[in-house]
């Protein structure tokens, strides 16, 4: 049997109230229709096929894997006539499609490969399943042998098959000649004047082909999400299940409810995550890591026993071991931090080298630097890296220590070993091992009164006088 799947993304998502194509919507940082694309891709299938629509051009451009067949369906006329489209776009070996929604992004694998194994030889299999609150969704209608009549959608229900709460989840699998049978006598006979999909049941039905269901039970990865309250509760159960993952991979989360997830975590052992944190993209953590509360971490690797404290962001940036972030410190891209280094309150770091043990502490702004080891750099320090026009480099060599409240006017170097008076403005170069400051001369002048204000009082005193 050779698979296809094919994925249904076409649609408007009108009940998003969104500029954004509803398969595009994030879920745990990643677009609905990536996830799908994933699950699809670990089912192996000969073919992969996405119908797109609505939004087309931005959904292939986020979706940019070299081997899946782009459909077009314009207008999109229902979930029955986007899989019409795609059927000429079939490879001639294809003989078995699953159909997957691109806005039911959870689905379990190994519920897929089961329903792919029990449906193995029937025309037609469905998955189904009982939910608490089918309201949205097609309902499953069986005759009283418990066969499979066909499928009813919500608004086309009658009150009484509105009661039944198994559901049809979207996801289904045909033989490709049944199913081109089917669509060809698919009609708009519904409230929609849409073609459904779903209308296929009733017609394999009373041809008395075979239609295996397997009904599963009620879970929040079965639901679509048609609009952003879906989108909201999905996104909390998978950040829910992501952070269970974590403790039994022996994690400490001090709040299993407050982590968020977009992208990927490497941790290590004994790491602790405080609450409220965010990891987007890839994010590494050494052996016992530990991140403060309400720290944002982007795409960045951290060492072993280095601690973020609260407040912190940290963007594609490399931290070493035993250092401290924060609180309130800013990692900009592309910055490496060394063993040891100390960053602190409201400290931004940008593109910038920072050699083992160096300290920054405090309100200091540091972009296209290289700081040797061991440096002190003192509060307040700024390096005037751009003139309007072109960023210039820093360069501060190891020991050298920087007084508080300098500008360094790049380019510029300051040499090993140097020192830089409080309050200065380098604009050249500080040799290595001596004392620079460029600093006016403090005066102090004698007999010098604070001006008083003049009252009514003292004026009249002033005539009389
Ligand atoms: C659909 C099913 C319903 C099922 C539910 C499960 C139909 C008629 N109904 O309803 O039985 O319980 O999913 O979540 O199939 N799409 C297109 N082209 C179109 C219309 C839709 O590609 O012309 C795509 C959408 O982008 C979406 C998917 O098909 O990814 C489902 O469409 P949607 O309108 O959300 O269907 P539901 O009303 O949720
Ligand atoms: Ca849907």
């Amino acid at each position: 049997m050779t698979l296809a799947i094919l994925i249904l993304a076409a649609g408007r998502g009108t009940r998003m109230h969104s500029d954004l194509p509803k398969v595009l919507h994030p879920l745990a940082g990643r677009p609905l229709l990536a996830h799908v694309l994933a699950t699809a891709a670990s089912l192996n299938p000969a073919q992969t096929v996405v119908v797109a629509g609505h939004g087309m051009d931005r959904v292939r451009a986020a979706c940019p894997e070299p081997s899946l067949t782009w459909v077009e369906q314009s207008p999109q006329r229902g979930t029955g006539h986007a899989v019409q489209q795609a059927m000429p776009s079939l490879d001639a070996a294809i003989d078995r499609i699953l159909v997957l929604y691109g806005d039911v992004p959870r689905v379990p694998l190994v519920t897929l490969q089961q329903l792919l194994k029990k449906s193995e030889g029937a025309a037609l299999g469905l998955l189904t399943a009982e939910v608490a609150d089918p309201i949205g969704y097609g309902r499953i209608l069986r005759d009283t042998g418990y066969q499979v009549m066909g499928i009813v959608e919500e608004r086309d229900a009658s009150p009484d098959q509105r009661l039944i709460r198994e559901i049809n989840t979207g996801f289904l699998i045909a033989d490709r000649h049944a199913l081109a049978a089917w669509l060809a006598r698919l009609q708009p006979n519904n409230t929609q004047g849409e073609y459904y999909l779903t209308d296929i049941v009733a017609l394999a039905a009373s041809a008395d082909q075979t239609i295996e269901t397997l009904c599963v039970a009620d879970s929040p990865v079965l639901s679509g999400v048609n609009d952003r309250r879906q989108l909201a509760r999905l996104e909390r159960h998978y950040q829910q299940s992501l952070a269970e993952e974590w403790l039994l991979a022996g994690v400490t989360l001090l709040d299993p409810a407050r982590l968020d997830i977009r992208g990927e975590l490497v941790a290590g052992r004994d790491v602790v995550i405080d609450v409220n944190v965010v990891i987007e993209g890839r994010v590494c953590l050494g052996d016992r890591v530990r991140i403060g509360a309400h720290c944002v971490l982007q795409d960045c690797e951290i060492g072993a026993d280095t601690c973020v404290e609260p407040f912190s962001l940290i963007e594609k940036s490399r931290i070493g071991a035993h250092a401290r972030i924060g609180p309130y410190a800013r990692i900009r891209p592309e910055s490496s931090l060394g063993d040891g280094v100390h960053i602190g309150n409201f400290v931004e770091i940008k593109k910038t080298i920072v050699g083992e043990g160096s300290k920054i502490n405090h309100l200091s702004y540091i972009g296209d630097a290289r700081i040797g080891q061991r440096v002190n750099i003192g509060a307040g320090t700024i390096t005037c890296n751009y003139d309007g026009a072109h960023k210039h480099h820093t360069e501060i060599g190891d020991e050298a220590f920087i007084g508080s409240d300098t500008q360094l006017v790049a380019p510029v170097r300051v040499g090993e070993g140097a020192t830089i008076g409080a309050g200065s403005t380098i604009t050249h170069d500080a040799p290595p091992g001596q004392l620079t400051l460029s600093r006016a001369r403090q005066t102090t002048v004698t007999g010098w009164r604070r001006p008083v204000k003049k009252t009514k009082t003292t004026e009249k005193t002033t005539e009389g006088s």
